[in-house]
């Protein structure tokens, strides 16, 4: 009741303000996307994602020191297989020395401490670029999913600490956790895509791996972005079959489903800023049409707020440093 409430009494300093902060952005938030490719001699620009580069293992360790040095505790790895490797089998992505795998063993020799989540999905390794086996023009899921389970096996045989599964396939959750049961990774966790939407945000990542579909679209496995409950479903299905985290992707034109999805789910989860959202701010900030340091920053406190636990951000390595330095 106004006067005795005056919203504004609280906002006067500094000091009250942090007094009354409700969420805080930590570098332990943080979870940083890795793009590894072995076909080029040294790291590459990602011209849709200025900043960002295709790291090859040697340009990868100094990456992985320095992001060690700042505090970063969790990567989350992606690797780009050259065309003549490609199948509608996926068939490199079980390869025990492929380029995933190698680079989860040399990313725990360069520190043992960094938790390493793989991608689990076809794509990559597609002839196709679509999330799974292509019969007859369809994405069809059971053959899909028994590869994505043999796939992260063979992740978690690397040394992988979290399998990743990015595809949006039916019971693959449970599928990849049996597996992993069977062959004792019991304590290999499972960070499922649960939520994630067909988007067209995800452009500037499909450069980055070459990995855009080669027919069609993905709208018959990722989600339809006029759909909010149909993730709940989606994150219910993904608790029973075991998933450790939920993540929601992308970030922040769906803050509403984060929000739901943490309220509705009680465990923990992560929220996948994208390639497009990354691209957007960066381009602005270079154009000068935006403060980009502080929108950046106002970007992952909505994730904070909307209930994020883990924000995997192409910025993670930039605000680590701010975070550091504040
Ligand atoms: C595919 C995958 C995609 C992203 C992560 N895993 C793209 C897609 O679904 O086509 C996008 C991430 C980003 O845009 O940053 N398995």
């Amino acid at each position: 009741m106004f006067p005795y409430q005056r919203g504004r009494r609280m906002r006067m300093s500094d000091g009250v303000r942090s007094l009354m902060r409700e969420n805080h952005l930590r570098v332990d938030d943080l979870m940083m996307p890795i793009f590894v490719a072995d076909d080029m001699a040294d790291k590459q620009p990602i011209a849709s994602m200025p900043g960002y580069y295709r790291h090859t293992l040697e340009t990868l360790e100094k990456e992985i020191i320095q992001a060690s040095e700042l505090g970063i505790k969790a990567v989350n790895l992606y690797a780009k297989v050259a065309d003549d490797l490609k199948d509608n089998m996926g068939t490199e992505a079980l390869n025990a020395e492929g380029l995933m795998q190698t680079t989860v063993r040399k990313i725990k020799e360069w520190n043992p401490d960094l938790l390493v989540f793989t991608d689990v999905a076809l794509d990559p390794y597609s002839t196709y670029g679509h999330d799974g086996v292509v019969q007859d023009g369809e994405i069809v899921n059971d053959e899909t999913v028994d590869i994505l389970a043999q796939m992260a096996l063979s992740h978690a045989q690397a040394g992988a600490d979290f399998v990743a599964p990015s595809d949006m396939m039916d019971g693959r959750v449970l599928a990849i956790r049996e597996i992993l049961e069977n062959n004792r990774f019991g304590n290999v966790g499972i960070m499922s895509y649960t939520a994630k939407y067909a988007s067209s945000f995800y452009g500037p990542f499909r450069d980055a791996l070459d990995s855009a579909p080669g027919f069609g679209d993905k709208k018959s496995y990722q989600m339809d972005y006029a759909n909010a409950l149909e993730a709940l479903r989606e994150a219910e299905q993904d608790m029973y079959e075991g998933a450790d985290i939920l993540m929601v992707k992308p970030g922040m034109p769906y803050l509403d489903i984060l929000y739901r999805v943490k309220e509705f789910a009680k465990m923990p989860v992560a929220v996948y800023q994208v390639s497009g959202e990354y691209a957007m701010l960066k381009a602005a900030g270079e154009k000068g049409w935006i403060d980009y340091e502080k929108c950046m920053l106002e970007s992952l406190y909505a994730f904070k707020r909307a209930g994020a636990d883990i924000i995997n951000t192409y910025f993670a390595m930039e605000v680590a440093g701010l975070l550091k330095d504040a």
